[in-house]
């Protein structure tokens, strides 16, 4: 089974990462019986737009939309370049033009991983965020009038369509149909915003009569906050729009230690498109060129993008390996009080793996 990767390291830390999770994705190509073509661009990075003044080649589409995923690293080196114009220019573009409207992050205490929650271990945090990832609060639509007057209007519109909320809907029901607590949360605010969050409560009913075996609740936004960080044993998956995803998907990984673990999946689940995997940090300008990064974010992404791929058992493996690895304090970085540098805990994954 042979797979073409677009393989995009960005900027700062990015760069530092993305060997790792090649690293990590050839072991397990060796141990598992498959194979990569990896394709390497330098494109999507702030040092591109310095010598070409945009993010991106106009032709970016074709170059990258016929392999089977895209493995990224980070964006931004706020130094040289807006973060606006270098996010606006690359990520959110790869997000939109490609449909990729599942935003699919796994959230989990790992052991080893010191957690600000007091008391809690691993097995007590493990569920899945899924953001709606092309619509709801971010729109484009929406503008100012009288601007710099006392008379100045701003408004920004939220946008759902039946379509985007039911297929992103249906995707996290059938995420939580397949896992063993089979419990879907949705995220919610009908009692302020009453258009549109109403709208996604009718949907979300309307789609759990499709999925009987799956037990589901909703709560308010606001509280729900607070339940993430007392109460996270509560949830399985957890499906949000697009703004309050965004929130939840950072605050569920900050419960479970460092951000420096966390991945992400933009996916588009038709596989029209390629889908991107990356990890959730940024790229860290205040350590990069230090070698000192961790690079488990980034080799979980991998691990997303394995299974998406359709080599299931590489991905499992992949994470076995991040939790033997992580339980060993030698290999931690200093993220996680440790003296490890990024390739030294790379390859103490990358030799963890085995069948
Ligand atoms: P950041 O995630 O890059 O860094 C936040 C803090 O976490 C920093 O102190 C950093 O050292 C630490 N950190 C992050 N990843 C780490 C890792 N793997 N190991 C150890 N420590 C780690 O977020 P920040 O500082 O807000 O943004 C920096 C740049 O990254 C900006 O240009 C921003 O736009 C961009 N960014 C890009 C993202 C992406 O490409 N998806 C996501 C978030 C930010
Ligand atoms: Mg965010």
């Amino acid at each position: 089974n042979l797979h073409r990767i677009a393989v995009i390291p960005g900027d700062g830390i990015g760069k530092e990462v993305v060997p790792e999770g090649l690293r990590v994705l050839e072991a397990a190509a060796a141990t598992f019986d498959c194979a990569f073509h990896f394709d390497h661009f330098d494109f999507a990075s702030c040092d591109y737009y310095q010598q070409h003044g945009e993010m991106m080649p106009g032709d970016w589409k074709a170059l990258i939309g016929g392999h089977d995923a895209i493995f990224f690293g980070a964006v931004g080196w706020p130094e040289t370049v807006p973060d606006h114009v270098s996010l606006w220019g690359s990520l959110i573009q790869f997000r939109r033009e490609f449909d990729q409207y599942v935003n699919l992050r796994p959230v989990r205490l790992m052991p080893g991983v010191p957690t600000p929650l007091a008391g809690r271990v691993p097995g007590d945090i493990d569920f899945y965020v899924v953001r709606e990832n092309t619509e709801g609060e971010y729109s484009s639509i929406g503008g100012r009038i009288f601007p710099d007057t006392e008379r100045e209007v701003v408004i920004q519109e939220t946008v759902m369509t039946r379509v985007g909320v039911d297929r992103v809907l249906r995707y996290a029901f059938e995420l939580a149909q397949r896992r063993e607590k089979k419990h879907l949360t949705s995220a919610t605010k009908s009692n302020g915003i009453s258009i549109t969050m109403p709208y996604w409560d009718e949907r979300v009913a309307a789609m759990a009569a499709d999925y009987p075996d799956v037990c589901w609740d909703k709560y308010h936004i606001d509280i729900l906050t607070a339940h993430f960080v007392q109460h996270p044993d509560w949830f399985d998956v957890v499906v949000a729009s697009n703004l309050f995803g965004d929130i939840l998907s950072d605050l569920g990984p900050a419960c479970t230690g460092t951000i420096g673990i966390a991945p992400a999946g933009n996916i588009n689940p038709e596989r029209r498109f390629p889908s991107l995997f990356e990890p959730v940090h940024g790229s860290a300008p205040d350590i990069a060129g230090q070698h000192i990064a961790n690079p488990v974010g980034q080799i979980w992404a991998a691990a997303l993008m394995l299974d998406h791929l359709g080599e299931g058992r590489a991905a499992a493996a992949v994470v076995r390996a991040i939790e033997d690895v992580l339980a060993r304090p030698e290999y931690r970085t200093r993220d996680l009080g440790g003296e490890a540098s990024t390739a030294e805990c790379g390859k103490a994954i990358a030799d963890a793996i085995c069948v």
